[in-house]
């Protein structure tokens, strides 16, 4: 799973981002590329388009026609027998997809932003660190905001 999150697990207000870092969606974009994504349709929603180099997977209940470059699935397990097959999938959100896949994934890519947002209205599940070993990949500043890029990788039992 990607995410980008505030200090307390903030993801998202009215179906958009809270925080935009140049730098940051060029770390998504790489993070991404060449792999496919899983989205739920909110999230699909919010994207400016789609995006490129990238398979799209979206979750929705709806037996919805969004193109031929999009693959609708309508249930977990259905998501789960389309990405059996791939050595790697992205879960790019949003809040209910990371809470239903948290429990399928072995590796966190976050973006923990030094800020709150008040006004957010979804968050990230609350997953217990002990469990996952934590490598920190960088550290950044944009508009005075701190951030840093881990990696969380689950820790065999
Ligand atoms: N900070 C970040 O890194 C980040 C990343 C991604 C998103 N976000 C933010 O997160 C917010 C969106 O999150 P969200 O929780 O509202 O929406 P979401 O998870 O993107 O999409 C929810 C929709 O997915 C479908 N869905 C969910 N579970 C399903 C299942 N088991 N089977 C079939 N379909 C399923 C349903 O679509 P239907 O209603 O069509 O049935 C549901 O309404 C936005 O604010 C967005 O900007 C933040």
């Amino acid at each position: 799973m990607i995410a980008a999150v505030g200090k307390n697990l903030e993801l998202g207000k009215n179906n958009d981002l809270i925080w935009r870092f140049k730098e940051d969606l060029q770390f998504f974009k790489e993070q991404t590329m060449g792999k496919p994504m899983v989205m739920g349709y909110n999230t699909f929603l919010s994207l400016p388009g789609l995006l490129p180099g990238r398979k799209h997977i979206v979750l929705s209940f709806e037996k919805l026609d969004l193109g031929k470059d999009v693959k609708v699935v309508t249930s977990m397990d259905e998501l789960l027998d389309t990405i059996i097959d791939y050595p790697e999938v992205m879960i790019i959100g949003g809040a209910s997809i990371y809470k239903q896949m948290l429990e399928h994934s072995g590796k966190l890519i976050l973006t923990e932003v030094e800020a709150e947002a008040k006004d957010a209205d979804v968050y990230f599940p609350k997953f217990d660190k002990n469990d996952w070993n934590r490598e920190l990949l960088s550290e950044q500043e944009e508009n005075n905001i701190k951030y840093k890029h881990l990696v969380y990788t689950r820790k065999s039992k």
